[in-house]
């Protein structure tokens, strides 16, 4: 049982083995966010997380980048784990196996949708033969291809946010993280942009985690996990809708 679990976790794209992660609150006390957190997600896996505002489902996406480092345990990506990497070899096991997609896009709102999508090539010294296709063909997945000359900060949300996904994808990432990428959509275009990303990494056989507030987007998901009091658990799909919270 135990050789099957290290077995599993070892073929998985992303792994936390019993993280916990705390912050020193302005008091000095621990405020603890996350507690005994373990998963495996194997590849070609599409999960999405919900809870609660403050639950830690971005803190769970950051430390899955490496971005944020776990107070416990440890978060293996690509079977490495990054408690024993560098901050450098996390750099670049980030550079060449994860996609990042944010809630508010971080767009260089100066550059091009062309230039903004083929950054993180230019950065990891990739040749313009090997990346530009790639960045030709995901413009024109997402319907932006006479746009690819304009600056980013003339796009409306909906099109930012669509150059945010051909960022992330660009580079053919093994696991894609995307932290609530329908968060200020309209529902239409969410749902557009949702199908358009699980698409593009289900082609490519890439893992997707991403985190959700709508019950329709987490539906498109193969699972759905939920985050409570810095437990993570499986979400049972037949639960009746959450009531709302008084404001
Ligand atoms: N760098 C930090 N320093 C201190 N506290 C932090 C830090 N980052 C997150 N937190 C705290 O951790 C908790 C979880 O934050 P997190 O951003 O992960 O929540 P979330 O589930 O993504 O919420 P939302 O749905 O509002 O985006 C919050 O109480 C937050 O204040
Ligand atoms: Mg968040």
């Amino acid at each position: 049982m135990e050789s099957q679990q290290i077995a599993d976790n070892a073929a998985a794209v992303l792994a936390f083995d019993a993280v916990g992660k705390a912050y020193a609150a302005p008091s000095g006390e621990q405020r603890h966010v996350l507690h005994d957190v373990s998963f495996a997600a194997p590849a070609g896996r599409r999960i999405a997380i919900v809870g609660r505002s403050g639950s830690g489902k971005s803190t769970l996406l950051h430390l899955a980048a490496g971005i944020d480092v776990p107070t416990r345990g440890d978060v293996r990506v690509m079977g490495r784990s990054l408690a024993e990497m560098s901050e450098t070899a996390r750099t670049t096991l980030r550079r060449d196996h994860v996609g990042l997609v944010f809630q508010f896009f971080y767009l260089m709102p100066h550059l091009s949708v062309h230039d903004n999508v083929a950054l993180p090539a230019l950065i990891a010294g990739d040749k313009p033969r090997q990346f530009e296709p790639r960045v030709a063909q995901l413009l024109d997945r997402v319907g932006l291809s006479d746009r690819a000359h304009e600056r980013v900060q003339k796009l409306s949300g909906g099109e930012m946010q669509r150059v945010a996904i051909c960022r992330a994808l660009l580079r053919r990432p093994h696991l894609l993280l995307a932290d609530e990428p329908t968060g200020n959509l309209d529902d239409e275009n969410g749902w557009r942009v949702m199908e358009l990303m699980l698409s593009l990494v289900a082609e490519e056989g890439g893992t997707l985690i991403f985190v959700t507030h709508s019950r329709e987007v987490s539906g498109l998901a193969d699972e759905v996990w939920r985050l409570h009091s810095g437990v993570l658990s499986p979400h049972a799909e037949a639960e009746a809708p959450a009531a709302p919270q008084p404001s």
